[in-house]
């Protein structure tokens, strides 16, 4: 069986595992990536055969497949509360399942919804699990355009190298109208501490950092799916 494969069929399982947990009646949020897309297809699938849920999308490509598998979605406006939120994740560190999340760059709205969400669980493949964020993967910062080369600038001064996503040319655009500077800090010591100065930085919108938010993560490797609560 080739990696991609294995590594495909792992996020399958822990999709299929998380869908497993929803219960008859609930609000549930639902991620952006790829284990995620298995997730919704998993909550698809339970539907046809009768489940009833309504479902709050953090992205629009998640909410299409969603809608277009008959899912019924919801909003904030109808339900302020999530019962149970379950998405991907970049990284998550042992132990403390604090997050790098936004490579997809979904993160405002997964954060939203994982903020909204009584119980917030993450599934992944065993090769998202790390001893301390950041040494492979950039903090995804999403920022406002206006002015966004000064907002890079004060990023650089807190230790990061910030890359426009999508370049100069074709910068990406989030779901939301706004730009992202992926920035590599490398081994993050205090993911909080971090988290509370990019939060503070003046033209950032949002950031992929998700310290204490995770409640369980389910993490799956060829032996199976593994859960780890948060500690
Ligand atoms: C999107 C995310 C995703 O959850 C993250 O990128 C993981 O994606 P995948 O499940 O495809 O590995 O944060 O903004």
């Amino acid at each position: 069986m080739s990696g991609a494969t294995a590594q495909d069929d792992a996020k399958r399982a822990a999709a299929d595992y998380a869908a497993s947990m929803v219960e008859d009646g609930t609000i549930i949020g639902l991620g952006t990536g790829s284990t995620a897309a298995h997730f919704i297809d998993a909550l698809i699938e339970r539907a046809r055969l009768g489940l009833s849920i309504l479902c709050i999308p953090t992205s629009e490509r998640s909410a299409e497949r969603a809608r277009e598998g008959g899912l019924a979605l919801t909003d904030f406006a109808a339900h302020p509360v999530i019962d149970l939120a379950v998405d991907g994740a970049d990284e998550i560190a042992r132990g403390t399942l604090d997050l790098i999340k936004g490579l997809g760059g979904a993160l405002l709205r997964e954060k939203i919804v994982a903020a909204a969400a009584r119980r917030f669980v993450v599934i992944a493949d065993a090769s998202k699990l790390v001893d301390r964020l950041g040494a492979r993967t950039p903090v995804p910062v999403e920022i406002d355009p206006f002015g966004w080369q000064t907002t890079r600038d004060r990023l650089a001064r807190l230790g990061a190298t910030p890359a426009l996503r999508g370049g100069e040319t074709t910068p990406t655009r989030t779901d939301g109208g706004n730009l992202i500077l992926d920035c590599a800090f490398g081994p993050i010591a205090d993911p909080a501490a971090l988290a509370a100065r990019l939060s503070a930085t003046l033209g950032v919108v949002e950031h992929g950092l998700f310290p204490a938010m995770t409640h369980l993560a389910l993490v799956a490797d060829a032996t199976g799916v593994h859960r780890h609560e948060a500690g």
